[in-house]
């Protein structure tokens, strides 16, 4: 089974901390930076899509890329890092993937740390996010998608 990550960390690196703690351990996942990499989504199974959020949605070059060049009918997996948890952050990507007849086999999210705006001034929130504990939750949270795959 061949996986991709597709993902954009732009703020703080955040999302990708959980990114890369997933390909160290599942070394054949493929990660794709959204605004570096050339996407070409086809040849594989399972496709993760992992963005920080803004203005309560995933970012903006990840929306686009998922209605520009996500093939029809694949497996699917989400990961984001937010400033707060408890918003439906994953609404409009998910309407896009059901579009596309794609199934959403899970989502992960947790904190990470938030310069935005005035937050800046006051040293920004959740300095420590996400955590060792977070991270190694969204390894886990990928080895429980692929093991349900595999049954
Ligand atoms: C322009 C901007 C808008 C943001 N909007 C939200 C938001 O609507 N809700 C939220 O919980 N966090 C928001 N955040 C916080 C980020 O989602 C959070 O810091 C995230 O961990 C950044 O991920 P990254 O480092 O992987 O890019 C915003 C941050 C920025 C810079």
């Amino acid at each position: 089974m061949k996986t991709a990550i597709l993902y954009e960390s732009w703020h703080h690196g955040n999302t990708k901390k959980l990114c890369e703690a997933i390909k160290k351990e599942y070394n054949d996942v493929v990660l794709l930076n959204a605004k570096e990499d050339a996407i070409a989504l086809e040849e594989y199974d399972l496709i993760g899509i992992a963005s920080g959020i803004a203005y309560g949605k995933f970012y903006k070059e990840i929306e686009q890329i998922t209605k520009e060049k996500m093939p029809e009918g694949k497996n699917i997996f989400l990961m984001y890092t937010c400033g707060k948890l408890g918003q439906d952050v994953t609404k409009s990507i998910t309407k896009t993937l059901s579009s596309k007849k794609c199934t959403v086999l899970g989502t992960y999210g947790c904190t990470g740390y938030n310069t935005y705006g005035p937050l800046k001034l006051i040293g920004g929130m959740n300095k420590a996010n996400p955590t060792e504990d977070e991270i190694q939750g969204a390894v886990k949270f990928y080895g429980d998608i692929i093991s349900k795959l595999k049954k």
